[in-house]
């Protein structure tokens, strides 16, 4: 048994609730609506590629900043949505998904007792990450149910010497907002005045519903050159076991990242670099099927918790929704309420408490990247819930 002590970092986090969900839902043999990710395949065209890419190669370590015909077609595809110019070598590192890419931005740009602004509810990966960096994550409330801010407390963070970036999660995980352009130049132009870096994560940049827009961030005057950008292919080509994803940033602030992935992961999976190619040169319309599916299925999971009696908050974009559980809890916990609901009813969802710095038990994140099947089945079982919970 070691005696002394070990990192205290390890001390204070537990691990995710979100993948405890996953853990219960499987024990349960639960319908797991807690983790997002999808229960259908990605695109038959990159699986084809995939089979061939796994008898042709390549199969060892690939350059490290990325397969150079990763990085070009990368640097199309954002582009063509961004609208900003990226340069493969200059501009593009390819990382182990957007946590890897998240991570190694904050090692890469802070330093022990910088201050990191992050909206509450968040992502729980987040928090652990500025704990690691031994950053001080800040917590400016998003106001349920509409998930707005207030740029005056906003401010009040940004003007804290200490505040050195701000973790922008748009589309929101787990709100489903999709911030407005106008909401975003607020954050820009504060950004700009206390000389703020925002590292975004835009995984769900390709799931936004009508009327709702993705506006870059990165793409307002001003901001390319204080916006670390990172993202993943994981929800927009359906391959979150892949682990890819990217920065996209200014030459300056790239290199830094640059050394940091260097000798955190070496390099991205590389036969799955290439495998996922034909994704990155898909035409707009693999875009407009993707989210016409998710808002169909958006439409059957909504309709159907509004049919069952349930209030949500209706999501702008991603493929998460915040349930009020308050009616059905009974005076239990979110924690207790989620649990009850695996073992008794076989679904699962993620306590909201575990999103917010804020004291909010009446929440539970339920998300719908399944199948119709998958989800009419979940809402039959949820349609148990007065009898069964
Ligand atoms: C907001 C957000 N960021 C990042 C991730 C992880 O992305 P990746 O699979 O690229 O690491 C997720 C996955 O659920 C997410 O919801």
């Amino acid at each position: 048994m070691i005696k002394k002590e070990l990192n205290r970092k390890t001390d204070i986090l537990t691990d995710s609730v979100i993948r405890r969900m996953t853990r219960l839902a499987i024990d349960h043999d639960a319908i797991n609506l807690s983790q997002g990710f999808p229960d259908f395949n990605p695109p038959q065209f990159i699986m084809d590629r995939l089979q061939e890419i796994a008898l042709a190669g390549p199969h060892q370590y690939s350059p490290t900043w990325g397969q150079i015909e990763y990085r070009k077609a990368l640097a199309k595809k954002l582009e063509h949505w961004m609208g900003i110019p990226i340069d493969p070598n200059e501009n593009l590192l390819a990382t182990v998904g957007s946590t890897e890419a998240m991570m190694a931005s904050l090692m890469a740009l802070c330093n022990p007792g910088d201050k990191v602004v992050i909206f509450s509810p968040y992502f729980e990966n987040y928090f652990a990450q500025a704990v690691f960096n031994s950053v001080e994550p800040v917590f400016v409330p998003l106001i349920p149910p509409k998930f707005t801010f207030d740029a005056d407390v906003l401010e009040a963070a940004f003007k804290d010497p200490k505040t050195k970036a701000m973790i922008l999660c748009n589309p929101s995980n787990p709100s489903g907002r999709v911030f407005t352009k106008e909401e975003l130049q607020t954050i820009a132009d504060l950004a700009i005045r206390h000389d703020v870096i925002i590292i975004t994560d835009e995984v769900y940049e390709h799931i936004i519903f009508a009327p709702h827009k993705h506006t870059y961030i990165a793409s307002l005057p001003g901001m390319w050159e204080r916006t670390v950008c990172c993202s993943s292919l994981s929800k927009t080509y359906s391959i979150t076991g892949w682990r890819l994803g990217y920065i996209a940033a200014e030459k300056s602030l790239l290199d830094r990242c640059k050394k940091v992935h260097d000798f955190l992961t070496v390099c991205a999976p590389t036969p799955l670099q290439m495998a996922v190619i034909p994704g990155l040169e898909a035409p707009d319309s693999y875009y407009e099927e993707f989210g016409a599916q998710y808002t169909r299925v958006k439409d059957i999971f909504t309709k159907g918790l509004t049919d069952i009696g349930f209030r949500y908050t209706e999501p702008e974009g991603t493929y998460f929704l915040m349930v009020d559980i308050s009616d059905f809890a009974k005076g239990k916990s979110d924690t207790e309420f989620c649990e009850e609901m695996t073992v008794k009813l076989g679904v699962a969802a993620v306590p909201g408490s575990s999103f917010f710095n804020e004291d909010v038990n009446h929440l539970a994140r339920f998300h719908f990247s399944k199948k119709e099947e998958t989800l009419y089945e979940a809402l039959e079982r949820l349609s148990d819930i007065r009898k069964k919970m």
